[in-house]
């Protein structure tokens, strides 16, 4: 299997990849950071700690990061998320606690061991890049326990915070620029997730109603009755497994299509500010000289998906 670690602002659809990540057996899960964003960085850890105890996972470490953006004050999404963070179903509360060490060092700890071990991890960032961030400028020395960085975020075309800019992105721009910056000095592979294919992978109404239907408190009904509480938010047939899909791409690469494309993060636009400015001009592959003088990271960016494979995958 291959080891991953989430980072995450749990977040329905975070708990739909926290459920895929915790029992697929194509992967082992080693640790979960969580950082403010969907919700307060509480929220998320009691989010996350609810996710993982009803998948059996009290093993997997979980550890409370940052607080708030690099920048800016916070901007949480309850309206996208409910109050709790985590679609107000009533779930019982965990009785699992938080490990000790800041969400940091606990990332910066597992790559460690993972280069040890040789066996480095594919890190799963599902929410603003603030962990990511400090993780790669404080401990520089961890890419060589990272094999690879799939990342929810950002988009090659519109926003859904803004007219421009995606929510992870949007929450802290900073981090993500510093994010994209560090793993091309560091030499991390990066791939973008970004709301290009986001939507694509979904779960019908029928679908949910069989996992709800399996019952028990179990991570099935977890996973119907997130998608219900979706699908109810928007209206209509069915609901995105969001965040979920990023983990489904550590698991199946071949059902998304990537291209190699230059990126940057817009820091100082008014109306664009968390934009990722994805250059998708024929020739850019070609271009040696850079007007802004700085030659831009390249990532691969998620430009399609066959969302039933994924939906398929997950459910
Ligand atoms: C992203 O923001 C959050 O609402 C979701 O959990 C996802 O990570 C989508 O823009
Ligand atoms: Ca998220």
């Amino acid at each position: 299997p291959t080891p991953v670690v989430l980072d995450v602002d749990t977040g329905v659809d975070d708990a739909c990849a926290l459920l895929l990540a915790a029992l697929h057996p194509a992967l082992e899960l080693r640790a979960v950071s969580c950082v403010g964003g969907n919700a307060p960085v509480d929220d998320v850890v009691r989010n996350t700690l609810k996710v993982l105890e009803t998948a059996g996972r009290d093993d997997v470490p979980v550890a409370r990061g940052a607080e708030r953006p690099l920048l800016e004050p916070p901007l949480h999404a309850r309206h996208v998320h409910g109050e709790d963070g985590m679609g107000d179903l009533g779930w019982p509360t965990s009785s699992l606690v938080p490990d000790p060490r800041h969400a940091v060092e606990l990332l910066r700890d597992v790559c460690r061991e993972a280069a040890e071990a040789g066996r480095p991890v594919t890190l799963v960032p599902l929410a603003p890049l603030t962990n990511i961030a400090l993780l790669l400028r404080t401990h520089p020395d961890v890419a060589s326990g990272i094999a690879e960085i799939v990342f929810m975020g950002g988009a090659a075309n519109v926003g859904n915070a803004t007219a421009s800019a995606e929510f992870n992105v949007f929450h802290d721009p900073e981090a993500a620029a510093i994010t994209l910056d560090a793993a091309a000095d560091l030499g991390i592979r990066v791939t973008m997730y970004g709301l290009d294919v986001f939507y694509e992978p979904v779960i019908g109404r029928d679908e949910a109603a069989e996992l709800v239907a399996v019952g028990g408190r179990g991570p099935a009904e977890l996973g119907g009755r997130l998608m219900d509480f979706q699908r109810e938010r928007l209206g209509g047939q069915d609901a995105t497994i969001g965040d979920a899909g990023a983990v489904c791409a550590v698991i199946d690469r071949d059902a998304l299509r990537t291209q190699v494309l230059p990126i940057r993060v817009e820091l100082a636009g008014h109306w664009s500010r968390g934009r990722t400015i994805v250059d998708r001009r024929d020739w850019s592959g070609a271009i040696t000289h850079d007007p802004h003088g700085e030659a831009p990271v390249r990532v691969d960016v998620a430009l399609g998906v066959d969302g039933r494979r994924y939906s398929r995958l997950w459910a």
